[in-house]
């Protein structure tokens, strides 16, 4: 008898929790339920009612499986698919309530200001266990800028951004890049990277020059393959963008006050397909399931409500059926008189998913209200969340939404093997562009004078995107931004076995044979890099430049420069000073492979994968002062 009350108690218990959680645990299931504890009792029907789902058998086709999931949400939880928030403005309440289709990072943000694996993963956990706990289950995804390494997070390897990556033009290890990226991501359970950047550009003065890898349109589209298959291949989506020819923006067309960035690419249809559209279609035939639009515009046509490239172009010609996802509050500058006219336009232009990180469930009641009037079409509404749905199940996020089979091949970040892989990419990324009276290879004996504000500093060797959006020197920060070696370790780890002495202490330069001076930029992002003087002592340059470059000169021995930038700056007022010249770019955390190169323990093979041009006279065209070609690069 006392089983029979148990039982009966038990199933009436777990008849009331199932009703108010989910609707994955159906009365019919809980008939076979025998005399257990509630919670085998609960986990059996849950089991057994999860595989009554259609939209959860794995031995169905993908297209069924979204077909039956579909036809089960409300229009409000079509349109909560359709957004993506901020991680400050996440939690596992609103998940529960609204199981947004997406949560990102914005640049330099981190859960509770606690950028410990562990707290990545459990605030990535309790939002999962939000969307698992509402009223039609679906996980969410996790989107964040890990654009030269999981750069956001402390410790991470942070791999030379991608005009070193185009210096460099190694496909294996850019491919080892991206799985090296991947592996680290899946540690704090982010597995959508905004990258990589396929900006083919053209003038130097765009504040993202250096996220693009090349101007040339085949540099790029073969290494953001490689890198992209490297994430795709380690279970990371990553994000091809910004669409279309965000790098061939008209200098002084720039949005509001920018100089370059979000400007007006003006071109003939012709040549947009020719140069911006291949490495599009590479990655979507690699499996790229996710495009970002541009902030820009292509012929006075913002890119955000560009339906022909949207929707005829990349969905219908190029056949791609992942999901557009918006750039940052992108939808704001549109034009329209609010943001639900902005939605509006947006949606109907072919946008997925809106990256809005304050205004998620503003967006989502947009949706449903211009549904409701008749100004979005519920046929776009389930387009939009049939390629959104498609693209979680085909990774595999619906079998094991709290990532517990989803392992990681490392177990903490910076790993030797993954610093390995970037310290090849730094020395690769080296490009020698002036080498007289061969003062390169460092002979072995040598005394070297380091100065100059680039030579002891990780901040400046990543550059913007590094720990915080736009990035910060160590000196700005109190302390090294991250752990990494800088060039000034590098030579120090390499003295002993080259016989080097090493005089920092400018009192002692008199003594030294060679002069190595580090200069740069300081970090910057986006727009905040537009510039309108490109040379190495204007705007963007470090602070100490200009001391140092006079310091060496007075010194009068043989020079060495190192320039870490992200871009081919403008050094013709200085080139004849210096004996050697080696453009390092933004090289990241593994600074030490620059002595390497420097005393041939690596050679130099390097090449600009832009041109490097001597003045701004006709900059980026055919009639410009070239420096140095695209492709130049001198060897040992
Ligand atoms: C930024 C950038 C984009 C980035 C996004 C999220 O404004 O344009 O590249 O992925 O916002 O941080």
């Amino acid at each position: 008898m006392k089983k029979i009350i148990a039982l009966v108690l038990s199933l009436s218990l777990i008849f009331s929790l199932s009703a108010c959680k989910d609707n994955k645990s159906s009365p019919s299931s809980l008939n076979e339920s025998s005399q257990t504890t509630i919670t085998t009792a609960v986990q059996e029907s849950k089991d057994d009612t999860t595989k009554t789902e259609k939209y959860l058998d794995t031995s169905l086709s993908i297209d069924d499986r979204v077909a039956d999931l579909l036809s089960k949400m409300t229009l409000e939880q079509k349109a909560a698919q359709m957004v993506q928030a901020e991680q400050t403005y996440s939690n596992k309440n609103d998940m529960k309530k609204y199981c947004f289709g997406s949560v990102l990072s914005g640049g330099g943000s981190v859960p509770n200001n606690d950028n410990s694996i562990a707290n990545w993963s459990s605030f990535v956990d309790d939002l999962q266990t939000g969307c698992e706990e509402s009223k039609v289950p679906i996980p969410f995804l996790y989107g964040i800028d890990s654009v030269h390494g999981h750069n956001t997070v402390s410790n991470a390897v942070i791999f030379p951004h991608n005009i070193g990556i185009g210096a460099a033009n190694d496909k294996e290890l850019t491919y080892k890049m991206g799985e090296a990226v991947a592996n680290e991501m899946k540690l704090t359970k982010t597995l959508w990277s905004f990258s990589p950047c396929i900006a083919v550009s053209l003038d130097p003065r765009w504040g993202r020059t250096y996220e693009s890898y090349s101007s040339d349109t085949s540099i790029v589209t073969s290494l953001a393959t490689e890198f992209s298959k490297g994430l795709l291949d380690n279970g990371v989506m990553p994000t091809a963008k910004h669409y279309l020819a965000d790098g061939a923006t008209t200098y002084g067309t720039g949005e509001k006050n920018k100089l370059v960035d979000r400007g007006d690419a003006q071109m003939t249809d012709a040549e947009l397909r020719e140069k911006y559209l291949p490495p599009y279609k590479a990655l979507i035939d690699a499996g790229v399931k996710t495009v970002m639009p541009s902030f820009s515009s292509f012929n006075g046509v913002k890119m955000h409500a560009n339906k022909y490239l949207i929707t005829d172009v990349l969905k219908g010609e190029l056949g791609f059926d992942g999901f557009v996802i918006s750039d940052w509050e992108a939808i704001n500058s549109l034009g329209g008189k609010d943001l639900s006219e902005n939605v509006i336009i947006s949606t109907n232009a072919g946008v997925d998913m809106f990256m809005q990180p304050y205004q998620a469930a503003d967006v989502m009641k947009s949706i449903v209200n211009a549904v409701e009037n008749g100004k979005i079409t519920k046929e776009r509404v389930d387009d939009a969340v049939t390629r959104i749905l498609r693209v979680k199940m085909e990774m595999g996020l619906f079998e094991d939404p709290m990532q517990k089979n989803t392992k990681s091949k490392v177990t903490e970040l910076g790993s030797d093997e993954y610093r390995d892989i970037a310290k090849q990419l730094v020395e690769k990324s080296l490009v020698m562009v002036k080498n007289e009276g061969n003062v390169l290879p460092l002979k072995k004996g040598t005394k070297i004078f380091i100065t100059g504000p680039a030579i002891n500093d990780i901040g400046v060797q990543c550059g913007g995107w590094s720990l915080s959006w736009q990035g910060k020197t160590d000196s700005a920060n109190g302390r090294p931004i991250t752990k990494g070696t800088t060039i000034l370790d590098g030579f120090k780890e390499y003295a002993k076995e080259y016989g080097l002495e090493i005089i920092t202490d400018e009192k002692k330069a008199s003594q030294a044979d060679v002069v190595i001076l580090g200069i740069g930029e300081i970090p910057y992002a986006e727009f905040e890099g537009d510039t309108k003087d490109l040379s190495i002592t204007g705007e963007k340059a470090l602070p100490g430049n200009k001391k140092a470059i006079e310091l060496a000169k007075s010194l009068n021995k043989p020079t060495v420069t190192l320039i870490l930038a992200g871009r081919n700056v403008l050094i013709n007022d200085y080139i004849n000073d210096w004996d050697s010249v080696v453009m390092c770019y933004l090289p990241g955390t593994e600074g030490d492979g620059i002595a390497s190169v420097l005393l041939n323990e690596k050679p130099f093979s390097g090449k600009l994968p832009m041109p490097w041009y001597k003045s701004l006279n006709n900059i980026a065209t055919d009639k410009a002062d070239v420096q140095f070609q695209l492709g130049y690069g001198l060897t040992y």
